[in-house]
């Protein structure tokens, strides 16, 4: 079942992203800030109050101020699930994290180059947590030295840490400190954003400090069905046109590409992203011919296997979703593909077995001819094209490929790859062979045979070895 990822009364993701085009709305005067928006006011209406209420005091007993910060809090006003919790102190972050840790059992790391730490929770069999991690930051103000590189920080208020943010609507902040719970602290008139449907950047310069925030952009207006508003969208477009892009590490920009792949609407944001040259400009990336009609099947053959449930973004099922074989979720399947049609180079961070399942998939014109045009193939055939390719390219390809050969590779998947045979190479041995190639080959026709339906028991497997052995010795 496909829910609905556009909350009541906001735009359809169309308006944002229909034929990749993103629509702007035009900026309108604030909100009052600062103000406590009803639904925020109510003790009822926030989900996992008494964890949060805990949080506040380990927080108050080291002495700090605390609060639920971004995403989080933009969710709530939304009426979505959030998948995160963000907490945010204004003084000694480390010591929170390991509190929390100890507290609800569970590990914390910390990264001090950020000021910004994670508590891995244990699950336990009584868990009510919303996630199983709880993202710690200090309040923090950023500098960012040249465009485009990871910025320098040192703490800050609350207030001061809202504002290095990127969009409106992520600098809102709900405290949790006893006494001053459930406070909201919105300096930037997020609330009115988040009420009229639109992502606004904070500043001028948003774009050129971190240009990640373009692909942000897109992925928070296309999820959320709000438009971009105008200066924001001049000012993303002036970015994507100065290529800024391209000053981000193919780390970063991978990691965006990752989460888009994650996403229920990954198709209007990928259509966007390229409707805006965000890829031309990083990489001189046009999508080749066929590439988004290749996203669209790999995200039906997801949906025909049930493996995406539902569109919110606090229940993203190409993130979440069970795996469709060991190993491979949908969304890791439509980052292979992506990479398979992009310059990858030596500087891509990319997993050994990702690079191996692109390039496979790269080489799928290779395909033995057989497998592309014959209806009907021997098992042992299809067996013989197929084996050694990576899984994931194989489950790519079964989407991608036309009829015969998306057939054959299901069957592979399905069936031929799981055909094993009792003989081991101690058969052989006892049968009178010596170790060397002819053990591979023998055993490989054993297998075969098996395929084929030639034999069908261990007894007709030896049958076989002792004439393909006796073959052997009389050469
Ligand atoms: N943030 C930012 N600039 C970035 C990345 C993050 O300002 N380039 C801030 C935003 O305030 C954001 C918060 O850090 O809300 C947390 O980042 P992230 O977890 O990526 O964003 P969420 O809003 O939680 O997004 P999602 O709903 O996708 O988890």
């Amino acid at each position: 079942m496909t829910k609905s990822v556009a909350p009541a009364g906001a735009g359809r993701p169309s308006d944002l992203a229909g034929r990749g085009g993103l629509k702007s709305k035009g900026q309108t005067s604030g909100g009052k800030a600062g103000t406590v928006p009803k639904a925020v006011q109510s003790p009822f209406s926030l989900p996992n109050r008494e964890l949060l209420e805990r949080l506040g005091q380990i927080a108050s007993r080291l002495g700090t101020r605390s609060f639920l910060v971004g995403g989080p809090v933009r969710d709530l006003l939304l009426g979505l699930p959030s998948p995160d919790l963000d907490v945010a102190v204004e003084d000694r972050s480390r010591e929170f994290g390991a509190d929390v840790a100890k507290e609800l059992g569970g590990r914390f790391v910390y990264h001090s180059r950020f000021l910004t730490g994670t508590v891995q929770l244990l699950s336990t069999p009584d868990s009510r947590l919303p996630s199983s991690h709880i993202d710690v930051t200090q309040t923090r103000a950023e500098t960012y030295e040249r465009p485009a590189v990871l910025p320098t920080v040192r703490p800050a208020s609350i207030v001061g840490d809202l504002g290095r943010r990127d969009f409106t609507i992520n600098s809102m902040a709900l405290e949790l400190t006893p006494g001053s719970f459930g406070a909201f602290i919105d300096p930037f008139d997020g609330r009115a954003d988040v009420t009229q449907h639109r992502v606004r950047v904070l500043h001028a310069r948003s774009f050129i400090d971190d240009p990640t925030r373009i692909f942000r952009c897109i992925r928070f207006a296309t999820r959320l069905g709000f438009a971009i508003e105008q200066q924001t969208l001049d000012l993303m477009r002036s970015a994507v046109e100065q290529r800024l892009p391209a000053f981000l590490t193919p780390e970063r920009i991978l990691y965006e590409l990752r989460l888009i792949c994650a996403e229920p609407l990954v198709l209007p944001m990928v259509e966007a992203l390229i409707h805006e040259h965000v890829l031309k400009a990083a990489w001189r990336w046009t999508p080749p011919r066929g590439f988004l009609s290749g996203m669209k099947k790999l995200v039906r053959q997801a949906k025909s296997l049930g493996t995406v449930q539902g569109a919110d973004p606090g229940d993203s099922p190409l993130r979440d979703s069970p795996r469709t074989v060991p190993g491979f979720r949908p969304a890791e399947l439509l980052f292979i593909y992506w990479l398979s049609v992009l310059p990858v180079t030596d500087r891509f961070p990319i997993r050994k077995e990702e690079r191996e399942a692109a390039e496979a998939v790269a080489a799928a014109a290779r395909l033995e001819d057989g497998l592309k045009r014959k209806p009907k193939l021997k098992p042992s055939a299809i067996y013989q094209a197929l084996r050694g390719m990576p899984e994931s390219a194989l489950m790519i390809l079964a989407a991608l490929e036309p009829r015969p050969a998306a057939r054959h590779i299901k069957t592979f998947l399905d069936e031929l790859r799981h055909v094993s045979i009792s003989v081991t190479g101690a058969d052989l041995r006892a049968a009178g062979l010596k170790p060397g190639p002819a053990y591979r080959e023998i055993l490989d026709k054993l297998l075969f045979a098996r395929l084929d339906g030639k034999i069908r028991t261990v007894t007709e497997e030896h049958e076989l070895l002792h004439r393909l052995a006796a073959r052997r010795k009389n050469i």
